[in-house]
């Protein structure tokens, strides 16, 4: 409901002026509703079915290059959702944070923890606005969460050497179905990571051309 209220206060502003679209400050203004509760209300919603949408388990290319993380050490898992990720590293011997707006999806990634009985610290949070210590993370995680305003906060949490692991789609996986109504700064530009990334160590950089999905992700080592 939220969301049709901000839409179509949204295209009213938009004809009304001039073509321009109004900015999201505006529109918070207009329609009394914050950027970041909206955000909650539509991920919990979409988090409120019964099965895991995601599934429960990792995504494959975490599956295969966990071991770029240094055995036993602490990992934060930004956009943690249901918990796929975050349980498998936990499983794996790692001291997992992950954070998540949607409560729903963190209760979630809390059964999908006691189901394989192992613990992870689940935090519901906007990252946006959550202050986690600098140099306070052996390594970060971020599936499928594309926000280029957080990459140099990413950065500074990370301790010296440490590892970051991020993938998401890129801009062709928009012509698949499903995926055409999402807001086009969800997905990468080709090469993205590569230069979001720059001033780190490259460990590993896949962006396949070809696959049911396009997507792009990336392994780099802080230096300093
Ligand atoms: C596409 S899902 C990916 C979930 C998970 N990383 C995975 O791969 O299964 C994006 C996630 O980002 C979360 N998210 C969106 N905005 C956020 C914010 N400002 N702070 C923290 N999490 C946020 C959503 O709730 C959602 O769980």
């Amino acid at each position: 409901m939220r969301c049709l209220v901000l839409f179509s206060i949204f295209l009213i502003s938009f004809n009304a002026s001039s073509r321009k679209p109004i900015s999201a400050s505006r529109l918070e203004k207009l329609s009394g509703v914050k950027h970041n509760e909206d955000t909650k209300t539509t991920w919990d919603m979409r988090y409120s079915k019964r099965s895991f949408i995601y599934g429960k388990s990792p995504a494959k290319f975490l599956a295969e290059n966990y071991e770029f993380i240094p055995h036993a050490s602490s990992v934060l898992d930004i956009g943690m959702g249901e918990g796929r990720n975050a349980v498998f590293l936990a499983q794996k011997g790692y001291k997992v944070t992950g954070i998540d707006i949607s409560s729903v999806a963190i209760k979630k990634a809390r059964i999908l923890a006691k189901e394989y009985n192992i613990s992870i610290q689940a935090i519901v949070a906007s990252v946006e606005k959550y202050k986690f210590q600098p140099k306070s993370f052996d390594a970060i995680i971020v599936f499928y969460y594309v926000d280029r305003s957080l990459i140099e906060k990413i950065k500074s949490w990370l301790k010296p050497n440490g590892i970051i692991i991020y993938e998401a789609h890129t801009i062709k996986q928009r012509n698949k179905p499903g995926f055409k109504n999402d807001p086009i700064e969800y997905f990468l530009k080709e090469q993205e990571l590569l230069t979001m990334f720059k001033g780190m160590k490259v460990l590993k950089y896949e962006e396949p051309e070809h696959g049911k999905e396009y997507r792009a992700s990336i392994i780099v080592q802080k230096l300093n």
